[in-house]
């Protein structure tokens, strides 16, 4: 009789067409269907947990598309074609702990549209054509443990993006198009912390500059990016990774800076032709050149200093030898007797000084 009765309750539960819904409920799949829009959403069991839209057409979607459906854990949305996603898209999806968005065309994000998802432990970002991670975007993801981002069009990330992620154990960033410059120093930092936590990350290898191609950047020393705090100082602090702006790409070595001689010929050979880089002599050369300088009067000052002390000591000691010659010659003239005496002869001499004087 129970049997039957759910059966018969099963058979009722709604399943948007033309999704097919697992007998509890807890699953819906709409995937590979050739979905071009969502199937109608009000319809989902309130028991789902899972909404499965892999392999569809998916282009564009609405900002209330997910509205309500609160009771989701997981939604999969890999192998679309979305390109552009609504800020708090997901904001009613607070009990969603695993996003997908893997192969779609997603360029940007808003910084919003992961507004909501607190509990998020897993996101999917990878093959996508993301070129930049907002600030912002990850504040609310506090839950998140992993993430993947391999397979977009980054070339920088910004450590402040991802220091919302306390909990993040495992983040993917393979395949993307690094430049190994000053804009990934504080990043590469952040990545170190993450390392130490017990966190894992795959291999970041670098594109550029030329010199690190194909270096994994968690091997690159930090040293090599010591050269970027005098940049900073140079380029008036805080602004020191300009992103997007020509300067903070290419142009900058981090091998050059290592020593003065490569350094020069870079400089030379950018100023030999080419009006390659004017962010070379913008940003670049001047550090060179004005550390040069530097180098140069902190030299001279401190042999300056050496010379004067060491012409002093020796003026000093020319006097006083010739001084103490003069004073023995006198004192042998006029007291013969007194000798060569030695220790309290010292007294003697004093007092013959007096009665002399
Ligand atoms: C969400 O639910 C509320 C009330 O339960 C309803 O008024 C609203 O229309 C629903 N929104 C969507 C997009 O289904
Ligand atoms: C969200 O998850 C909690 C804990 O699993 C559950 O108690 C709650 O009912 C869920 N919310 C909805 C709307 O299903
Ligand atoms: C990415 O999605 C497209 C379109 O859905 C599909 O043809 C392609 O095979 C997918 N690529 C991968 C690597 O999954």
């Amino acid at each position: 009789m129970s049997c039957m009765l759910a059966a018969l309750l099963h058979s009722a539960l709604p399943c948007p067409s033309p999704c097919h819904c697992s007998s509890d409920g807890q699953v819906v799949n709409c995937g590979g269907l050739g979905l071009s829009s969502l199937p109608p959403l009000h319809l989902l069991p309130a028991e789902s947990r899972s909404l499965l839209l892999p392999n569809n057409k998916l282009s564009v979607l609405g900002t209330s598309a997910f509205a309500n459906l609160s009771s989701l854990e997981e939604l999969d949305l890999s192998n679309n074609y979305l390109d552009n996603l609504p800020g708090g898209l997901f904001q009613d999806m607070s009990n969603l702990t695993r996003l997908t968005l893997h192969n779609n065309s997603l360029t940007a994000m808003d910084r919003e549209l992961f507004q909501g998802l607190g509990g998020l432990q897993s996101l999917d970002l990878s093959l996508n054509g993301l070129s930049s991670v907002p600030l912002g975007l990850l504040d609310e993801l506090q839950s998140l443990r992993w993430l993947s981002l391999a397979g977009n069009r980054l070339h920088a990330l910004e450590r402040a993006a991802f220091e919302p992620l306390v909990n993040l154990q495992h983040l993917e960033l393979g395949q993307n198009p690094w430049e190994c410059d000053c804009n990934l120093r504080d990043f590469k930092h952040w990545i170190e912390w993450l390392l130490y936590r017990g966190g894992r990350v795959d291999a970041v290898e670098c594109t550029l500059p030329k010199d690190l191609r194909g270096r994994d950047i968690r091997t690159v020393p930090v040293e090599m990016f010591n050269y970027c705090l005098q940049l900073e100082d140079e380029n008036g602090g805080a602004d020191g990774s300009r992103a997007g702006s020509p300067c903070s790409r290419n142009n900058v070595n981090p091998d050059a800076t290592q020593n003065d001689n490569t350094n020069e010929e870079s400089s030379s050979s950018s100023a030999g032709g080419e009006g390659t880089s004017e962010c070379v002599r913008s940003r670049y050369r001047p550090v060179s050149v004005r550390r040069a300088i530097g180098t140069v009067v902190i030299a001279g000052v401190v042999c300056g200093i050496v010379c004067i002390m060491m012409v002093a000591a020796a003026a000093y000691g020319c006097i006083y030898a010739s001084l103490m010659a003069k004073y023995q010659r006198e004192l042998k003239k006029r007291q013969p007797l007194m000798g060569d005496g030695e220790g309290d002869g010292e007294d003697r001499e004093d007092k013959q000084i007096s009665s002399v004087a």
